[in-house]
């Protein structure tokens, strides 16, 4: 008996070297100390040893009991503090280590093409101003010289709120918001969303942008329309671009221009985006009709202003060479990702 007890010690601090982790550990206590273990069934056939020799063989077989029992204590401790060791060296941060990128943004086409209109108006002295995208009829129209039942009201298809309020259809209900709150001299911009009861198609939004521009001072004339726009045009498409006046109608301007650009596809030799003509159509504008004027509170013999309407979805699409106006509106990141 006494040479399975030396047997067992033997082996199990043998075994205690070669254990490498804490549930190898509790296995091998088990086996040798547990209830059904070695020890515990050495213990057990003590019965069998003649009456005299019971108390010294039990004497040692608990000493031995005790020194496994401090040398696994011991060994338990090693194993923990070197897998604590492990543990803290897998979950250490590298503060070093290049992090992936993050995904950044960008602007909008027409927030791209707006900021551009916008720095090159303010660096000829206009001011930048908002307005309500729901407005009354007054500005949308009266103040505008387009009366109830005038034709020039069918022409915009508007969405109405009530009888008196509308969806504004232009930004140029912001010309008599201004002529009406200050005095001349008067240089504003105003860009924004307009709305108007039109069917969704490559071409076609009901909502979409528009820049209005307006000035009134004493001697303001067609030639300062025509610098500035002039000025404008270059400043967006480059130096070598031109515009040209045509003939139009609008009840607030008089007389009125519709405004062309030389094709920037082209450069005005003609091509399928300006249907062959080298010119494509940009924007309206005109004199401040005088009877504008006079409803907003200043005098027409003293003063008088331009007013131009361009429309920023266009010119948006043609920078960016996109041919569906519906994809401006989607937000797909995928799309306005690519355009800076
Ligand atoms: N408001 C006009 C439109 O929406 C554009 C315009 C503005 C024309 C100012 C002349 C002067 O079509």
């Amino acid at each position: 008996m006494l040479e399975t007890l030396n047997k067992i010690k033997a082996q199990t601090v043998a075994d205690l070297e070669t254990v490498q982790s804490t549930p190898e550990l509790e296995a091998l206590l088990v086996k040798v100390l547990g209830k059904k273990g070695e020890l515990t069934a050495l213990l057990k056939s003590l019965g069998t040893l003649p009456q005299e020799e019971r108390p010294q063989m039990g004497a040692a077989i608990n000493d031995v009991r005790k020194a496994l029992q401090e040398q696994i204590d011991r060994r338990a401790q090693e194993l923990k503090a070197k897998e604590r060791n492990e543990a803290l060296k897998l979950e250490a941060i590298d503060v070093t280590e290049p992090r992936p990128l993050p995904k950044r943004g960008s602007a909008h086409p027409i927030t791209i093409v707006m900021n551009e209109m916008i720095e090159c108006f303010t660096g000829m002295g206009f001011e930048v101003v908002q307005g309500p995208e729901v407005e009354l009829d007054h500005y949308n129209f009266e103040l505008m010289n387009i009366p109830k039942n005038h034709p020039a009201r069918d022409a915009q298809d508007t969405l109405y709120i009530d009888d008196n309020v509308v969806l504004r259809t232009h930004t140029s209900p912001m010309q008599a918001r201004v002529m009406l709150s200050r005095k001349p001299p008067i240089r504003i911009v105003c860009p924004g969303r307009v709305y108007r009861a039109d069917e969704v198609d490559a071409t076609h939004s009901p909502v979409f942008h528009q820049m209005e521009g307006l000035v009134v001072d004493e001697h303001i004339s067609m030639a300062d329309l025509r610098g500035t726009l002039t000025a404008f045009a270059k400043h967006v498409y480059g130096p070598d671009v031109s515009i040209r006046f045509r003939p139009g109608f609008f009840p607030f301007t008089e007389p009125s221009a519709e405004v062309d650009l030389t094709c920037p596809a082209c450069k005005g030799k003609g091509c399928s985006v300006c249907k062959g003509t080298g010119w494509i159509e940009i924007l309206g504008s005109g004199m401040v009709n005088p009877k504008v004027l006079e409803m907003c509170g200043i005098d027409s013999k003293k003063y008088s202003g331009f007013a131009f309407g361009v429309g920023l979805d266009r010119i948006a699409m043609g920078r960016y060479d996109i041919h569906d106006l519906r994809l401006l509106f989607e937000g797909d990141a995928r799309l306005l990702g690519q355009l800076r």
